[in-house]
């Protein structure tokens, strides 16, 4: 397994093959297995990274890098990995994480870690432990929020000579979604999605809640952008109305919480278009696709009643998240 000049290894090759050790604990006071046998104090560091959900998604035209022009609202909710970073005795990067599946040197923290080393000329090695909770190829931006997590950490836990702009540049390299989570919170962001404008909310109580639910499929974002048709496509209207409602505090009008990508891909997956029919049945006034799917979202102004349908569909079977917007400010915990 080559990667540029490093050598990159997988879960089967490392000697820490062991079950991570977070649920017996508190999640923030969490030590992660290889952290925990480090012999000495500073050497290890913990950052959180947040899902997003997109409260609008306008697909303005197709590029001729074929990618497509966005403009979308995105927001952070406090669903979350953790991860830790742990000194290596050698100049390995490893990923260890709760998913099998994604240990490994595929996985987008491993090539962020990569990416900084690479820039720097740097060889030092890491251990990166990922607990993961938010759901993977979901639309909530799991992997992209990894990943931004980590170059944030590495700036700070080895002192980088990283400028903003630097980072900008490698998280853009990384994927469209990462350059977002640098510094997470609400942002409006254009280009392919890697041109972040921070907006500074006022929330609307009626969105206070923000219910997510993940029907048992994983979509390919490749895919869904392949299938979209130029009639789905906006001039942008619908991103421009949701920041002017956040600036100002007001609630937003329904058909602005509008995502270019919900037709096609309610079309196409039943599964997603039956997890809605149930959301809304079960007492969800609005329910919109988040990013490319097949995760959706509701707001609500009150916890009783987000909890009253986030139970009913839980009964039916379906994979729930109950969360709010959070703005972190990007803590990092060097133990
Ligand atoms: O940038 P990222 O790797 O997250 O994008 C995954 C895929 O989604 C791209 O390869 C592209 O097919 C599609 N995409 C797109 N337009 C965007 C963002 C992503 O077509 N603005």
């Amino acid at each position: 397994m080559k990667s540029g000049k490093y050598r990159l290894f997988d879960l089967s090759e490392t000697p820490y093959h062991l079950p991570l050790d977070k649920d017996s604990v508190s999640i923030d006071n969490a030590r992660m297995s290889y952290a925990h046998h480090l012999p000495t104090a500073h050497d290890a560091c913990f950052v959180r990274a947040y899902a997003k959900i997109n409260l609008t998604l306008d697909v303005l035209d197709k590029r001729a890098d074929g990618y497509h022009e966005l403009a979308t609202v995105m927001q952070t909710v406090d669903l979350y990995d953790t991860i830790c970073l742990s000194a290596s005795d050698d100049e390995r990067v490893q990923v260890i994480c709760t998913d099998p599946a994604l240990s490994g040197a595929d996985n987008l923290v491993a090539r962020a870690a990569l990416a900084v080393r690479q820039r720097l000329t740097l060889t030092r090695g890491v251990v990166i432990e990922l607990h993961k909770r938010v759901p993977v190829a979901a639309g909530l931006g799991g992997g992209s929020s990894d990943a931004a997590a980590v170059l944030r950490a590495l700036r700070h836990w080895w002192r980088l000579p990283l400028s903003e702009a630097d980072l900008f540049a490698i998280a853009a390299s990384l994927g469209s979604d990462v350059p977002f989570f640098l510094h997470s919170g609400l942002a409006l962001c254009h280009g392919r999605g890697e041109q972040v404008t921070q907006l500074s909310p006022r929330w609307p109580l009626a969105m206070r809640w923000l219910l997510l639910l993940k029907p048992a499929i994983s979509l390919s974002t490749a895919q869904v952008y392949r299938d979209l048709s130029s009639l789905d496509y906006t001039d942008g209207t619908h991103s421009r109305a949701m920041r002017a409602a956040l600036e100002t505090g007001s609630e937003p009008e329904s058909a602005d919480l509008h995502n270019c990508l919900e037709r096609g891909v309610l079309a196409r997956y039943p599964e997603v278009a039956r997890a809605r029919q149930a959301f809304l049945q079960a007492g969800a006034r609005l329910v919109r696709l988040s990013g490319s799917g097949p995760t959706l979202f509701a707001p609500f102004a009150e916890l009783a009643q987000a909890a009253e349908v986030q139970q009913k569909l839980q009964a039916q079977g379906y994979e729930l998240h109950l969360t709010r917007p959070v703005y972190p400010d990007n803590e990092i915990t060097l133990l």
